[in-house]
């Protein structure tokens, strides 16, 4: 061999080798970095569904393998008025799911927030009976359910029932109805479709009052001989909050006391929080101002770095729990769609999630796929 192609092999080479593992490395899906440990899912708002975005699209493909709606399978969405029903978006959704095979989510059955008020009204608007209640829930879960039976994979069949301190949270459905009114849907919604998985869904889930209800929940319902499939840790979490040993703790329980875990609806919050409150109460909201909004016209590296830091840790200790921990959902895929920029306040620039505006991948993103190669 003569010298310039020697010299060719021994400077050239390596370093073509490079760029080419480099660039396969960087093509790296999320749904392919996880792909032994857990699905990785994203919540699709309905204009997502009904535009198909080609951006979205190709970004869902790319690195989902499951998908829960935003907003269009909630009651007020679904079934406006008695005995009214609004499913075309949910059938573009169900279908959007199958076309790429993924694991499919019913967000969600019974929760306090989002459902009309005609629900827990008779027609002078007087609160119904608990027998009225009862059918009528029973009805919109054998509607819903029903229509999708074995396309929906798995249901948030109750959401958001438990106060930080472990009380029920004292909705219609509890006034009405009574303490049984979430076994009651827990009930419906197998009948309605035996083979589909069943969860109970909230946020603040970290904190020991809410974690202790809901371990009792779960063997409330197992010893009747209810079926529970898993707990949807919602995570709406920030830079400095929660605790992870006060997540790990949470985990540990639910696994321990039989359920498969997910989380649900991970986003970061990295703004100024203008309530001392961790929850994801939709309910609270606030004026906006300049100190508010600080990252208006983009975010700072140093924040970015900050974000990618965060998820990794989060993601480095949903490792720990492969085996039970069946999914990691993001609340939205794109930070222009994420519910944060609008709540607390609305107009704000919250940068929540792994893609920018523009279904780009950020820092957070390959620290995240990081982490799961770094953890094989
Ligand atoms: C809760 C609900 C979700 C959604 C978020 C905020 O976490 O479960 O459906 O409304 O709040 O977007």
């Amino acid at each position: 061999m003569n010298y310039r192609y020697k010299m060719f092999y021994l400077i050239f080479l390596p370093f073509f080798f490079q760029i080419i593992c480099g660039s396969a490395a960087a093509q790296t899906t999320l749904k392919d970095a996880f792909k032994n440990d857990y699905l990785i899912g994203t919540a699709l708002s309905t204009q997502q569904v009904l535009s198909k975005d080609p951006k979205a699209m190709k970004c869902l493909e790319e690195n989902f393998n499951s998908i829960s709606p935003e907003n269009l399978l909630k009651w007020d969405a679904v079934n406006p008025l008695p005995g009214k029903f609004n499913f075309a978006p949910a059938d573009s959704y169900v279908a959007l799911g199958e076309k790429y095979h993924m694991f499919i989510i019913g967000h969600c059955l019974v929760w306090h927030s989002q459902v009309p008020r005609w629900v827990f009204q008779d027609s002078t608007g007087k609160p119904v009976t608990r027998e009225v209640l009862l059918t009528r829930m029973k009805d919109h879960i054998f509607a819903v359910v029903g229509r999708y039976k074995g396309r929906i994979n798995g249901w948030d069949v109750v959401n958001e029932a438990i106060e930080d301190n472990g009380q029920l949270r004292k909705t219609k459905w509890l006034n009405i109805i009574g303490n049984d009114y979430i076994e009651k849907a827990f009930e419906y919604a197998h009948e309605a479709d035996p083979n589909a998985e069943l969860y109970y869904n909230d946020y603040n889930q970290w904190m020991p009052g809410k974690r202790a209800a809901v371990v009792k929940l779960i063997n409330d319902l197992k010893s009747k001989g209810i079926k529970i499939t898993g707990i949807g840790i919602q995570g709406h979490w920030g830079l400095d909050y929660p605790p992870m040993a006060s997540i790990d703790s949470s985990m540990k329980a639910y696994t321990d006391a039989g359920c498969k875990i997910m989380i649900t609806e991970l986003d970061m919050d990295i703004l100024p929080n203008p309530f001392n409150n961790t929850s994801a109460d939709v309910s609270k909201r606030f004026e906006l101002t300049k100190k508010s909004n600080p990252y208006a016209t983009g975010l700072p590296d140093s924040v970015e770095t900050k974000e990618a830091n965060r998820y990794a840790e989060f993601f480095k200790l949903f490792l720990k729990y492969k085996g039970s921990l069946t999914r990691v959902t993001f609340w939205g895929m794109s930070d222009a769609q994420s519910w944060r920029n609008n709540w607390p306040i609305w107009g704000r620039s919250a940068y929540p999630l792994l893609f920018d505006n523009n279904y780009q991948p950020k820092p957070a993103y390959f620290s995240v796929i990081k982490t799961a190669e770094e953890n094989k």
